[in-house]
């Protein structure tokens, strides 16, 4: 049987880079679910079709690739903005959480990271991480992030992007973000990504 790994959390709290490196130490397939919800935003961006129309945003979800997601065209801020939109619409993830499912029966294991991967996607997933931080803490990473590339930043406005985007994802009525029931908490306020691997490596090594 597939072993899948389900890593939720709020954004910027530190679980794409843990799960990148829970996927290749485990020789496991990864699936950023966020860059789906992305890829359906950009489309219909760039198709300059409005964001509030369910049935054409269904449509693009449909015809979403999960081979052709690439991080790198698709994490500017305008996009994630437009993709918590969409990700309000059930039909628009009923047909990504579908794809997404799909996925994650690829032998012999893989990783999915989103905001209800143990909740919706994979509830029989047999290890679930809830990874967090405090929202000054993720818009700080966020803020140094973009200063280490060469960008500029506000932090204050990075700062209440973060709890708006938490207020979108957790107050939404279709899949809110939270952690499952049998989700292992991992805050990581105080902890550097690779002291959460470490703890993350301990919980999966109990159970593959
Ligand atoms: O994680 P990322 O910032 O790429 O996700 C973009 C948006 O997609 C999130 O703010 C959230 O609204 C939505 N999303 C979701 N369910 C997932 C993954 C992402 O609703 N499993």
């Amino acid at each position: 049987m597939t072993f899948i790994i389900a890593i939720d959390g709020p954004a910027a709290a530190g679980k794409g880079t843990l799960s990148r490196k829970i996927a290749d130490t485990y020789g496991f397939h990864h699936l950023d679910t966020g860059l789906t919800y992305r890829a359906t935003a950009k489309a219909l961006l760039d198709a300059g079709l409005p964001l509030d129309d369910e049935a054409v945003a269904e449509k693009m979800a449909c015809e979403v690739d999960l081979a052709g997601l690439d991080r790198s065209v698709l994490a500017q801020h305008h996009i994630g903005e437009a993709a918590s939109k969409i990700a309000v619409m059930p039909s628009v993830r009923r047909a990504l959480v579908e794809a997404q499912r799909a996925f994650s029966n690829r032998e012999p294991g893989t990783v999915l990271d989103g905001r209800d991967i143990g909740t919706v996607v994979c509830p029989q997933a047999q290890v679930k991480l809830y990874v967090t931080a405090s929202p000054d803490v993720r818009a700080r990473r966020r803020h140094d992030e973009i200063i280490a590339n060469g960008g500029s930043a506000d932090y204050e406005a990075i700062f209440e992007d973060v709890k708006k985007r938490d207020e979108r994802d957790m107050g939404r009525a279709d899949s809110p973000l939270k952690p499952a029931d049998d989700a292992h908490l991992l805050d990581t306020s105080e902890m550097s990504i690779e002291a959460a691997f470490q703890a993350a490596k301990i919980l999966i090594d109990a159970v593959l």
